[in-house]
């Protein structure tokens, strides 16, 4: 298995690969959304031996505030910055093979070197898998009530110390 950041616009077989796997777990919508405050968007995707993509993750880097109609964080005049994790699955007949993690790690190192302040994601509570995933990583969770879900949340961890 390896990793490797895929351009989806590129018409290379990556992305060709790419997007059927995007369409396969029903993840285009947040692997297309796009808003004002996206700094950058990243998609890292997980190819096996054989050439077809059997992971993906998109991220983008944006600062903290904004997506929640929030002022943005600013720190000794320095605005912050986060990687929000947008779009994350694995084919399922690949699961529980260490991709999943293997993906948010990258897409950590990545958000630390950028010199992000955190990692972000949203969960519906029906999505158990992530939330163990996420915990594992030592991500915090701040449970949120969204339409009727109340087993949800965010997932922050943070990366940077002053
Ligand atoms: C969540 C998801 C991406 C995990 O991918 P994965 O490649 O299977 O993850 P990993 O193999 O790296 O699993 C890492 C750890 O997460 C936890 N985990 C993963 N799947 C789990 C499951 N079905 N039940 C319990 N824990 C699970 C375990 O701690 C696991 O470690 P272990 O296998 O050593 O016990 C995958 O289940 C998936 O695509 N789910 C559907 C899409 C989804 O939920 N996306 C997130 C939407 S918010």
């Amino acid at each position: 298995m390896e990793l490797r950041a895929v351009d989806l616009g590129s018409g290379t077989a990556d992305a060709q690969a790419v997007q059927e796997l995007i369409d396969e777990l029903e993840q285009r919508p947040w692997v297309e959304l796009a808003a004002e405050w996206h700094l950058e968007s990243r998609v890292l995707a997980a190819f096996a031996e054989q050439g077809p993509a059997v992971g993906l993750l998109r991220y983008v880097i944006q600062p903290i505030g904004p997506d929640q109609s929030c002022q943005l964080s600013i720190i000794d005049g320095d605005t912050l910055t986060e990687a929000r994790i947008l779009a994350f699955g694995t084919r399922p007949d690949h699961r529980r093979q260490g991709i999943g993690l293997a993906l948010q790690r990258r897409a950590i190192a990545e958000a630390r070197a950028a010199g992000c302040w955190q990692v972000r994601s949203h969960s519906a509570g029906g999505y158990r898998a992530n939330h163990r995933l996420k915990f594992r990583l030592g991500f915090a969770f701040q449970p949120e009530v969204r339409g009727g879900d109340d087993r949800g949340g965010y997932f922050i961890l943070p990366l940077q110390h002053r």
